[in-house]
């Protein structure tokens, strides 16, 4: 296993030789220089280079099959920083906060890089015409996040309709005057619509937990026929337009694509109910934040629950000032289990492909 120190990443060419028994880093710190002994173990393994630190578990099994280049910091990389590390290494495991551009595409393709290997469901951060150019395969990860989503879905829900979020504020700041009648009245979520846009296995994971958990009505849009719903009622509408107009709370859960980018835009946001809410946790660009922030402040949306943002990690301040919010740091995904879930995955992708066989999840 090798360990990417900050020393390592400011000059990725000194990153040392593959297939000697010892790498030797100049300036890395005596923790460091300790695990980068390589076994012979490591003999044929394949390399990959990982752009964030991953849980413990997945760590470890990445180790056992391949030749891991860890960022051992956990912090951003710079393209350049990726390029190098693509263009030494058989693989790439980026994650979504890795923007996977042509250049580093370009400079995996010319040196040893054949796969990249997301770790994420969500694609939209890699330039995938790029990759099909350059022969690079690409795999992700879905199936193992949809529930951990769909519980961050219903987080969301549940924080806006039981104004949680202005009530722990309340309460921290030492405002709360105590119990009384009319103090920070939500909505009952029972008998109302939930919205769904995108129809896929997170859309109908939070479908089935709003019906079944919160006696909820479903209506989606979703672009191709869906027909297999029956544990509980759900009505597929001919477009979106439709499911803005009638639904109490707006959930996203298309994917990230030219098609699906802002979605949810000024005229769409205006046909919908005032006392309205809007759910992301799909990503920032299906949504025209600053017409978001317009209508919360204008008061003709009830509240906006967000994971995920057009530019982040940077915030527009338009929605940091909007009222009725809950604004979490993308945690969709964010359990141990889910998290060391995603892990495992972009290993058996990495592993079948080095084989020769097939991808289990190509992109
Ligand atoms: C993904 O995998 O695309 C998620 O957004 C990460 O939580």
């Amino acid at each position: 296993m090798m360990l990417l120190s900050a020393a390592i990443l400011e000059n990725p060419l000194k990153q040392g030789v593959r297939g000697q028994k010892r790498l030797y880093f100049p300036a890395v710190s005596a923790q460091t220089m300790a695990m980068t002994n390589i076994d012979q173990s490591s003999v044929g393994k394949p390399s990959i280079f990982v752009t964030r630190r991953w849980p413990a578990d997945a760590e470890a099994a990445l180790s056992q099959y391949f030749v891991p280049t860890f960022n051992l910091d956990d912090r951003p990389l710079s393209a350049a920083e990726m390029a190098a590390g693509f263009a030494s290494h058989d693989a790439i495991a980026p994650t979504v906060s890795d923007k996977i551009g042509a250049d580093i595409i370009t400079a995996g393709a010319n040196g040893k890089g054949r796969l990249i290997a997301n770790f994420g469901v969500g694609v939209n951060h890699i330039d995938l015409d790029a990759a099909a150019t350059a022969g690079i395969a690409v795999s992700n990860t879905p199936g193992v996040l949809t529930d951990a989503t769909a519980d961050l879905a219903l987080t969301l829900i549940l924080m806006l309709s039981r104004r949680a979020g202005e009530g722990e504020r309340e309460l921290r700041a030492g405002e709360w005057q105590g119990w009384r009648p009319t103090h920070l009245m939500g909505r009952a979520l029972q008998g109302k619509t939930l919205g769904i846009i995108g129809m896929g296995r997170i859309g109908k994971a939070v479908a089935q937990r709003a019906a079944l958990g919160f006696g909820m009505k479903i209506v989606f849009y979703n672009r191709s026929r869906i027909d297999e719903i029956s544990a509980y009622p759900a009505r597929q509408l001919d477009d979106v337009e439709s499911v803005c107009q009638i639904a109490d709370c707006l959930s996203l859960h298309c994917a990230a694509s030219a098609d699906t980018f802002h979605i949810l835009n000024a005229e769409r946001l205006a046909m919908m109910r005032p006392d309205a809410y809007v759910i992301n946790t799909a990503r920032g660009d299906v949504i025209d934040e600053t017409a978001l922030a317009a209508a919360l402040l204008a008061k003709k949306l009830g509240g906006a629950g967000l994971d995920v943002f057009q530019g982040e990690p940077v915030i527009d301040p338009a929605l940091l000032a909007a009222p009725n919010t809950v604004l979490l740091p993308h945690l969709g995904s964010a359990t141990i289990e889910t998290r060391t879930a995603m892990g495992l995955k972009v290993v058996e992708n990495a592993r079948a492909f080095f084989a020769g066989q097939p991808l289990i999840d190509p992109v």
